[in-house]
């Protein structure tokens, strides 16, 4: 799955998805669910909802999984539409710490993992991949601290 990379596109806009980058947060599905659904096959509806819509959902992805690019732009504009915004972080309520840029993470003294566009931080307690998110807040509310 590390070399995976889907593209799924309502012929203006082109969602590009790469599996192994996904840390399940699930902000997708649950705040798109017309274009993002888990249980159906393909996934991703492209033609679900406008491309507005489409573009301000997936740069919700917190984990960079979800990018994608204008079909009349593909070659020139990549760069402008990849999810980055360096240097910023934001506290979900009731979620994940999501990173916006750039990090590796080192876990006991030992570098773990790099994520080119971010990823989002566990910060109820529950998911079963720690440090990062995996949606499992959603069973186990909680207070922000
Ligand atoms: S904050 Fe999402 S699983 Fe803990």
């Amino acid at each position: 799955m590390k070399n995976i990379v889907k593209e799924y596109t309502n012929g203006e806009v082109t969602i590009v998805w790469k599996p192994s980058l996904c840390t399940h947060a699930s902000f997708c599905w649950r705040e798109l669910p017309e274009v993002f659904d888990p249980k159906k096959r393909p996934w991703v509806n492209a033609k679900g909802v406008g491309t507005e819509r489409i573009i301000q959902q997936v740069k919700r992805c917190p984990s960079g999984a979800l990018t994608h690019y204008m079909n009349d732009k593909k070659n020139e504009d990549m760069e402008e539409t990849k999810n980055c915004s360096c240097g910023s972080a934001e506290v979900i309520h009731n979620g994940p710490l999501v990173i916006k840029s750039c990090i590796c993470v080192t876990q006991e003294g030992k570098k773990d993992e790099e994520h080119p566009q971010g990823t989002a931080f566990c910060r109820c307690g529950h998911s079963k991949n720690q440090p990062y998110c995996d949606g499992s807040h959603m069973q186990h509310p909680f207070e922000n601290k």
